[in-house]
């Protein structure tokens, strides 16, 4: 197993769990974090024993941002030669299911890694904002195209051109974040959920994230086409054999990934 400076990857079960370790830094993201995080995902999401993710940072900050301080002599040339940040993207291209357990500041690139997950669980001290804007630049990761697709036009662009944070409750309440929770109990509940996650048949699940996801890339027909196919697909499998016949038998179902 490989050793990592910045982060802690532990496996509970058939979760991955993966935690943001630069305290002193609030977890900002600079680009030996990124890499590892990378790294590990990337390895994981071949594992057969891995369902699903749960990426989480301190109960303080899941991640206050890009490095600030690693960012802030760069030149244009710097950025447009080295294609900073373009990158970063590769966590939402992974197959499997990643929760994000979202305590203290989810901050500018804290905010874009969180809404790369495929789902936000927060705690109730979270605190989403792209401030990119106050510190003399605009939002890198995704910001400007995944908030207003979960939050909606007017606050997005409130939020991503006055640096205003969202509390917890906001979040909930705009489709941000799935459920919130004390903050003590965030990364536990997104285990048990990771863990419900894991114990279908994988392949199906691993359908149903794609196809979820074809939701923000493509036109509804398309969309939709795109759907049946992986539903026809399932019939394929003996899982769905497996798991009707169980309904049908009033029993629990064995998935084996098959
Ligand atoms: N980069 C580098 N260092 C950071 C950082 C960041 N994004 N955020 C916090 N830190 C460091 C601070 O510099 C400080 O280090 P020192 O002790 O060495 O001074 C340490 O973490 C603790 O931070 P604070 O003392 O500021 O803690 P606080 O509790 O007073 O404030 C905070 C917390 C409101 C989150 C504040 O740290 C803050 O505003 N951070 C920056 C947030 C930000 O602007 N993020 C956007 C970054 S740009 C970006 O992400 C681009 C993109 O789209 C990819």
């Amino acid at each position: 197993k490989a050793s990592y400076n910045n982060i802690l990857v532990e496996k509970r079960g058939k979760v991955a769990l993966l935690t943001l370790n630069r305290p002193k830094a609030l977890n900002a993201l600079n680009s030996e974090l990124m890499n590892e995080l990378q790294d590990a995902m990337s390895t994981l999401d071949t594992d057969s024993g891995v369902g699903a993710f749960v990426l989480t940072g301190s109960e303080k900050a899941f991640a206050a941002g890009a490095d600030i301080k690693e960012m802030s002599s760069k030149t244009f040339v710097d950025t447009y030669k080295g294609n900073w940040l373009s990158n970063w993207g590769s966590i939402s291209r992974l197959r499997k299911p990643i929760i994000a357990a979202v305590n203290g500041y989810a901050l500018g690139g804290g905010c874009e890694v969180a809404m790369m997950c495929d789902i936000i669980y927060a705690g109730d001290n979270a605190r989403f904002g792209q401030p990119e804007i106050t510190i003399g630049t605009i939002p890198g990761g995704g910001g400007t195209q995944r908030l207003i697709r979960a939050i909606g036009k007017a606050r997005a662009m409130e939020m991503i051109l006055t640096g205003e944070q969202m509390t917890a409750e906001e979040a909930l309440r705009s489709g941000l974040v799935a459920k919130v929770f004390p903050k003590e109990e965030t990364v536990a509940k997104a285990i048990e959920t990771a863990e419900k996650i894991s114990s279908f048949s994988q392949n199906h699940v691993i359908m149903a994230k794609e196809a979820v996801n074809q939701a923000y890339e493509v036109g509804l027909q398309q969309g939709l086409l795109f759907e049946l196919r992986s539903f026809w697909t399932t019939f394929a499998t003996e899982d769905q054999k497996e798991g009707m016949a169980a309904f049908i038998e009033k029993r629990k179902p064995n998935f084996r990934d098959q």
